[in-house]
């Protein structure tokens, strides 16, 4: 990778914001041959997609608590950019699974007492370069499960001859997810390239990500653990988990773990994807 810097990261935020605005709610087209059909096979997954990109808001508060010291790149990202195309990513699909006939998403907007706890930590310098590390990587993490997820949903839409939904929906949303995670991928990889963690904080994140991965959309509720095993059965991810899981891993394995003789994938992550997808086999699923 070439060398980075602040300049150059900030450079892509803006260009993100020039390139990709919200997407327009007049360039949708909503038409749907099969609501039922569409219902059956993707019903679950656009649920999921709905309520995950609905609960932007809830990071972005968990943001601010998480990161009072942020450059002008991150809180230009996810103010400017990122939010307001995820909250607009989530109200089209919310839009589209009342039209097939589901209920309209539930997101979760609360911000827990865990993350204000580890905010008060924040405002310790060294813990605050650990955070953001996480954050990046939890991102870029977040980002690759989006862009598989949408593709696959994509393919799925096209084999049903649902143009309009795999052209005007999802194929918009796709084109706005790799730029988030070139965004967290970069940031994350300055850090490194530019020496601003000791040792012993590397340490710290290695255990923390060890502890705390998770599938997005779980946020450390348990109940929730089956809805990405769903997802990814609907969309057949299961098939290949170990391919899925050092695609999403790709980023913290060559910033954390590169050097762990081999490793070709954090283990982790495709331990919490496979009990994701068993505990919705063994039924501790969430209504269809
Ligand atoms: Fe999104
Ligand atoms: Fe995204």
């Amino acid at each position: 990778m070439r060398a980075l810097s602040d300049r150059l990261i900030l450079e892509h935020v803006q260009t993100l914001g020039h390139e990709h605005p919200p997407i327009p709610l007049e360039s949708v087209d909503y038409s749907v041959k099969d609501p039922v059909g569409m219902s059956r096979r993707f019903g679950r997954v656009l649920d999921f997609l709905a309520r995950v990109e609905l609960e932007v808001e809830r990071n972005v508060l968990e943001l601010l608590v998480l990161l009072p010291g942020v450059g002008e790149a991150d809180r230009m990202f996810y103010a400017d950019v990122w939010a307001d195309q995820e909250i607009r990513h989530g109200v089209i699909l919310d839009k589209l699974q009342n039209d097939i006939g589901r209920p309209p998403a539930e997101p979760d907007t609360t911000v827990s007492t865990g993350v204000r706890i580890l905010g008060m930590l924040a405002h310790f310098p060294a813990i605050h370069d650990i955070i953001r590390l996480l954050y990046y990587l939890t991102g870029a993490a977040t980002e690759r499960q989006a862009v598989l997820a949408y593709n696959r949903l994509e393919a799925g839409l096209i084999e049903m001859d649902e143009q309009a939904i795999a052209r005007t929906v999802i194929g918009q949303i796709k084109r706005q997810e790799p730029g988030h995670y070139a965004f967290y991928n970069m940031s994350a990889t300055l850090m490194f390239q530019q020496g601003e963690l000791r040792p012993w904080q590397v340490f710290l994140a290695r255990q923390l990500r060890k502890l705390s991965f998770e599938p997005v959309g779980m946020y450390g509720d348990r109940t929730r653990q089956a809805e990405f095993g769903g997802v990814a059965i609907a969309l057949g991810l299961d098939e290949d988990l170990a391919r899925i899981a050092r695609d999403v891993g790709r980023v913290e394995h060559s910033l954390l773990w590169a050097s762990k003789n081999g490793m070709e994938v954090p283990p982790y992550i495709l331990k919490a994807f496979e009990e994701s997808v068993a505990a919705f086999r063994s039924g501790r699923s969430f209504a269809a």
